[in-house]
């Protein structure tokens, strides 16, 4: 199966794992402003908290709605391919976020920080798996228009026209 490229456009870097390892490494660095607000008892922390839920959220989307789809389709790896664990992972992360959210706005600082640092791990290990095998293989697999589309899908532009 072929799946349609959206404009045809060239991409600007080339590289899903460029594209995406730039996103992960600005998650990373939201959750270090959000850990230190937190410890210092900012009330920026909900604000924080809500532009790096946003970034999560709009990543995971455009991994699981744009490119593992292209992955699926182009290796045939479906139910027992990476994918699927990466799919379950997202789940945890999100879950994960939704309770962060529930202990910033509640302003427990101590319980924040705890969960904050467990999504830091489940983030930190999930990307690794991205980055080292998912996305190199993407690299190889699609074109640079659908590597262009992946990379203005993930653009602020389509993170603010999400909910
Ligand atoms: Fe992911
Ligand atoms: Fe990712």
């Amino acid at each position: 199966m072929r799946v349609a490229s959206l404009s045809g456009m060239p991409a600007k870097t080339n590289s899903i794992l460029a594209v995406f390892r730039a996103d992960h490494l600005k998650t990373a660095s939201g959750m270090t402003g959000l850990e230190l607000a937190i410890e210092r008892g900012r009330s920026s922390a909900v604000r924080q908290f809500q532009a790096l839920a946003k970034r999560i959220r709009h990543h995971i989307a455009v991994e699981e709605g744009f490119v593992f789809g292209l992955f699926e389709a182009r290796t045939g790896l479906l139910q027992d391919g990476p994918t699927v664990m990466m799919r379950s992972e997202h789940r945890k992360i999100l879950d994960r976020i939704e309770r962060l959210g529930d202990l910033v706005q509640k302003g427990a600082p101590e319980t924040s920080l705890a969960e904050l640092r467990t999504l830091r791990a489940l983030v930190e290990d999930h990307v690794s798996r991205e980055e080292g095998v998912i996305y190199p293989a993407c690299d190889r697999l699609l074109s640079p228009a659908e590597i262009g589309d992946a990379e203005r899908e993930l653009s602020p532009d389509r993170r603010r026209g999400r909910g």
